[in-house]
C-alpha cells in the first residue's frame, strides 16, 4: 500500500521519519495506522515497538485519525504570557471541540504544541503548514470563517 513511498527511500532506519512524514501526509486523516506501522515495520525491518516509541516522542506524528485541518496552538511561555490561554479557550467555543479531538464534520482537530519559534508574534498557532501570529480572540473568528468558506 505504500510502495510508492518506500520506492523513494532505501530501507534504513535513518530513513524512519521521513518515510513516516509521507505516510502521514498523504492520509487523508493525517495519521498513521496501526496497518502502516506494521507496513514499515517489514520495509525497514525494526520492531513495531521502536515505531510506536518513535511516533509518540514527536508530536507532530499522530496514531489517530485527525481532521483536514490541524490547529497546533503555542503553548510555551512567551505565547502562554501572551494569552495562549484565551485563545484555547475561543477555539474550544467556537469549534465547540476538545483538545486533541476533531470536529463531527472532519474539518478541524485541536492540537497544543511547544514552541513554534516566531515567539515574536506571540501567541501563535499553526493550521496545517499556516503560521497565524499575534492572535486575538476576533481573529480566531475571521480565521476560522476564512477556512470554513474556503471549503465550500
Ligand atoms: S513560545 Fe510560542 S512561538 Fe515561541
Amino acid at each position: 500500500m505504500y510502495k510508492q513511498i518506500f520506492n523513494k527511500y532505501s530501507p534504513e532506519k535513518e530513513n524512519l521519519i521521513y518515510i513516516l512524514h509521507e505516510i502521514q501526509d498523504n492520509h487523508p486523516q493525517q495519521y498513521i495506522s496501526e496497518d502502516a506501522v506494521t507496513e514499515v515495520s517489514e520495509y525497514i525491518n525494526v520492531p513495531r515497538a521502536h515505531i510506536y516509541g518513535v511516533l509518540t516522542f514527536y508530536t507532530m506524528f499522530s496514531t489517530k485519525p485527525r481532521g483536514k485541518n490541524i490547529i497546533r496552538l503555542c503553548e510555551s511561555p512567551p505565547c502562554f504570557l501572551k494569552g495562549s490561554e484565551n485563545i484555547l479557550k475561543k477555539l474550544r467555543e467556537t469549534l465547540d471541540l476538545g483538545l486533541n479531538k476533531t470536529t463531527k464534520d472532519g474539518m478541524f482537530t485541536l492540537e497544543l504544541c511547544a514552541c513554534l519559534g516566531v515567539c515574536g508574534n506571540a501567541p501563535v498557532m499553526m493550521i496545517n503548514e499556516d503560521v497565524y501570529g499575534n492572535l486575538t480572540e476576533d481573529k480566531i473568528d475571521t480565521i476560522i470563517n476564512k477556512i470554513k468558506g474556503e471549503a465550500k
